[in-house]
């Protein structure tokens, strides 16, 4: 094996033209206008909540999303949280997730005081499996009456709580299978939340990944296809909704020349104008990065297929396999994925590319093995579990 992780290391070196040195797994590039507009933001003192670029982020990324009203946040995180207190989840209640994603999905259940569940992903697009879903809530939950507000809603039979909340997640940028995830959720009186932080600029049967859900969620942290510094949106398909939700973000102040009103307790997690100032520039690079991601993942992809030919040899005996976008997608291909023969190579795999100065990082510890959710109910697991051992993450930066 040591052979073949030297040459696929000697390619990732030769792909991003640096023989010698350090290879992050994803850095920033920002070759438009960042700093014309920061500059703007500077000389104009619209540092802040007030200024054009927030309201210029929010329309661009409308337009590139199909999304009827988004309002940036100060991150993807508490994007999440306050998706999450907007669909009405409350403290013991319960949200399915995927034991497969990063922990921030599960911190914003957590801010509420809800108690994750977790579910298995699918093998294809590494996102939430709609079957496991569906097998979860079949032989898991009933549906009851709620007396006060006549609303249908399901109630998990273990622990008698309610299920309030679905929230899929599209890993490394692969769209999940979201319109089966949406028609289940229906079906069974759940609120959906899309965590779309990781595909901007990802598509499922062309719709923009986000803009399933009653609310979607993007990050903009530095590691992510566009960034802000730190920055987060929301997306919603209901007008009303999005302008609820600055209301909210903005310290609920009802707007007035000078006084101070404000009628609900409200949060400050509106960005401010400086970061929106580096998103816009980002988006009118979007295009371009997804182009080139898109290059990248086809490199990688006809590399690996001919190792796999080399040494004559199919997919699976192989041992070292390329992760290609699912069906009836088109992904941003956020973060490049190979799948190792089994834990052991992995580990070998990790060792020598980080050893050699190429940041290669495995998937996320699952989330019900974590201190904090270790007792969280899950359904099974076997996908989730096969793919902690083998997924690892390679170089995937634009420039
Ligand atoms: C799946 C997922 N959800 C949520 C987040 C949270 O976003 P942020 O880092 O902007 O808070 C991230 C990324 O960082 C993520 O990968």
């Amino acid at each position: 094996m040591e052979n073949q992780f030297k040459e696929i290391i000697d390619f990732i070196r030769n792909l991003y033209q640096k023989p010698e040195g350090f290879i992050p797994l994803h850095a920033p590039v920002f070759n438009g206008n960042e700093k014309k507009y920061l500059e703007e933001c500077i000389d104009t003192t619209f540092v802040s909540s007030v200024g054009k670029f927030v309201d210029r982020f929010e329309k661009m990324v409308e337009e590139s999303t199909g999304t009827k009203k988004a309002v940036v946040c100060v991150n993807g995180t508490n994007a999440l949280h306050l998706a999450m207190l907007m669909l009405g989840i409350e403290k013991e209640d319960e949200v399915i997730t995927q034991a497969l994603t990063f922990i921030a999905t599960c911190n914003a259940i957590s801010y509420i005081g809800a108690h994750p569940v977790f579910v298995d992903v699918d093998l294809d697009t590494l996102g939430m499996s709609p079957v496991s879903l569906r097998t979860f809530l079949e032989e898991n939950t009933f549906q009851q009456n709620n007396p006060t507000t006549q609303q249908q809603e399901c109630i998990n039979k273990t622990s008698g709580r309610r299920i309030k909340a679905c929230v899929p997640m599209h890993t490394f940028g692969h769209p999940c299978k979201i319109d089966k995830i949406v028609e289940i959720c229906k079906e069974y009186h759940i609120e959906l939340i899309e965590d779309a932080a990781e595909s901007m600029g990802s598509f499922y049967k062309g719709k923009h990944t986000g803009t399933f859900a009653k609310i979607g969620v993007l990050s903009f942290n530095g590691n992510k296809t566009i960034t802000t510094g730190g920055g987060g949106m929301l997306l919603f398909q209901d007008e009303e909704l999005g302008k609820y939700a600055k209301h909210l973000t903005t310290q609920a102040k009802v707007p007035h020349a000078w006084e101070f009103v404000h009628d609900k307790i409200g949060y400050n997690y509106r960005m401010p104008n400086i970061n929106a100032a580096i998103g816009c520039a980002q988006m009118e690079q979007l295009p371009e990065f997804l182009l080139s991601k898109r290059n990248i993942a086809k490199q990688y992809e006809s590399f690996i297929s001919k190792l796999q030919q080399l040494n004559n040899s199919t997919t699976k005996d192989y041992g070292i396999d390329f992760f290609k976008e699912p069906k009836d997608s088109i992904s941003n291909y956020w973060l490049n994925v190979i799948i190792l023969k089994n834990k052991e190579e992995r580990d070998k795999f990790l060792k020598y590319s980080n050893e050699n100065g190429v940041m290669c990082r495995p998937v996320w510890q699952l989330m019900n093995k974590l201190v904090m959710f270790k007792d969280c109910q899950c359904g099974d697991l076997s996908n989730s579990i096969w793919l902690e051992e083998r997924v690892v993450n390679i170089p995937s930066s634009v420039n």
